[in-house]
């Protein structure tokens, strides 16, 4: 039980490095939470500070997301006696990164919307399913360039793919509450791209928020 409740835990902390809000503090001395989308994600680095530190928060954020996936396994092997399959370990270390991205502690649980960080979870759970879900997204994306709106329909897609692809139950849940999660960290996008105002990928936001 220690085991198991340390896992979330430290899966949590993990999720809540503010790797956009540390690049644009030290990048530009500026509080990314009050520019553009007020998201510490990737696409809102892309929009306030350009193209270079948009890949690194990324990469960071999708690690963070990949790392905890790694620890859960570790924690399994540790310790065969923390009554939970390997598969629900993972399902709740992944969860708890997704809450700590969005809600990290240290910035008054005002944090991202937990895309790349579920990205780098997919790849680190099922490569297969991981691929899937971005090749959704990035046709999405090349389609309609706003990453909102292929966030949302990857986020709709994986449920789908993770059960296509066999997953175990646990993953297949982890999915669907995922992407729920996700899709609900997007309402004020959803509000923009009712009314027509969502912007492209790079563009900055008519209504700031
Ligand atoms: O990764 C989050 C993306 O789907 C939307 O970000 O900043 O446009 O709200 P943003």
């Amino acid at each position: 039980v220690t085991v198991n409740i340390g896992l979330v835990l430290v899966s949590y902390l993990l999720g809540s490095f503010p790797t956009g809000y540390l690049a644009a503090r030290i990048l530009k001395g500026i509080d990314i939470r009050e520019q553009g989308s007020g998201s510490i994600g990737a696409t809102n680095v892309l929009r306030t500070l350009g193209k270079g530190p948009a890949i690194v928060v990324l990469l960071v954020d999708a690690a963070k997301g990949a790392l905890a996936i790694a620890l859960a396994h570790l924690a399994y092997s540790f310790s065969s006696t923390v009554g939970l399959s390997l598969a629900t370990l993972v399902t709740l270390a992944g969860l708890a990164a997704i809450i700590g991205h969005s809600w990290p502690i240290w910035l008054n649980f005002k944090g991202g919307k937990s895309v790349a960080t579920s990205l780098g979870i997919l790849l680190a759970m099922s490569w297969q399913v991981g691929l899937a879900t971005f090749g959704v997204f990035a046709v999405m994306l090349a389609i309609t360039r706003i990453v909102s709106f292929s966030s949302i329909v990857g986020a709709i897609a994986v449920s789908a793919l993770m059960f296509g692809f066999g997953q175990p139950l646990p993953y297949q849940i982890f999915a669907i509450a995922a992407g729920i999660y996700v899709i609900w960290r997007h309402r004020s996008n959803i509000q923009r791209l009712l009314a027509g105002t969502e912007p492209k990928i790079g563009q900055k936001l008519q209504t700031e928020t």
